[in-house]
């Protein structure tokens, strides 16, 4: 299973240094996921590579203009079916690791990156086909948000993660936030590592997991306890 991703902008300079490390480098060092930047600015065909415009009706903020964003994804689709085309907004479908874990399933996605106020209606009418927001916060742009759905949608494909089980047990996974975790040394500044973790019984080590997992998730997200 391998996933290709575009993401489309008008600042990539932004996506480049997030992409190149850590588990997004190593996913498309594996060839399980291959991600592909587009820059919007060479769809333009004007002088001044104008991408955006004052929003028509007037007020504050520039608006990304249709022309570019239709080539850029008329281009890509031409060359292969994309399952989805996701435009990343405030006003989108809150993300979580269930819209994560489903569009690690897909084999293309395109993700399209908003600047400045927006973009030109036009495209989430007729061209996107799910708009996301990561949270209810308004950032400059889109990118880190494509970033951010990005790096949870890679590392849950099978494989990218080297100790399998890894990712499965990740917060909310299972609706649930993860237990505390220790390693080497076993006491630091008076603060010792839980007798259970030393102790190499795994079944005692299984249930004072979920004991804090339970504990935590009471404590820090009630609101998770109730949706189960
Ligand atoms: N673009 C601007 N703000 C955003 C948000 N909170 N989530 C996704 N994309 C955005």
């Amino acid at each position: 299973m391998s996933i290709r991703i575009d993401i489309l902008s008008a600042v990539p300079k932004l996506l480049a240094s997030p992409l190149s490390e850590s588990i997004l480098k190593i996913a498309q060092e594996k060839k399980l996921a291959e991600i592909v930047v587009h820059d919007l600015r060479t769809f333009t065909h004007d002088k001044h590579h104008t991408l955006d415009e004052s929003p028509y009706g007037g007020g504050a903020g520039m608006i990304l203009k249709p022309e570019p964003i239709f080539e850029c994804i008329e281009s890509l689709t031409a060359q292969r079916t994309y399952d989805e085309i996701v435009y990343v907004t405030a006003d989108g479908e809150p993300f979580t690791q269930k819209i994560a874990n489903d569009l690690s399933l897909k084999s293309n996605i395109i993700i399209l990156c908003g600047h400045y106020k927006g973009i030109d209606d036009r495209v989430r009418q007729s061209l996107v086909t799910r708009e996301l927001s990561i949270g209810d916060y308004v950032l400059t742009g889109g990118e880190l948000a494509a970033l951010v759905i990005a790096d949870a949608v890679v590392r849950v494909i099978p494989g990218v993660i080297g100790d399998g089980e890894s990712a499965l047990t990740d917060s909310f996974q299972d609706g649930m936030l993860d237990s505390p975790h220790y390693t080497r040394p076993p006491e630091f500044r008076g603060m010792k590592v839980p007798d259970v973790l030393l102790s190499g019984n795994h079944k005692d080590i299984a249930a004072w997991r979920e004991e804090e997992r339970v504990k935590r998730t009471e404590e820090r997200r009630e609101d998770l306890i109730h949706k189960k």
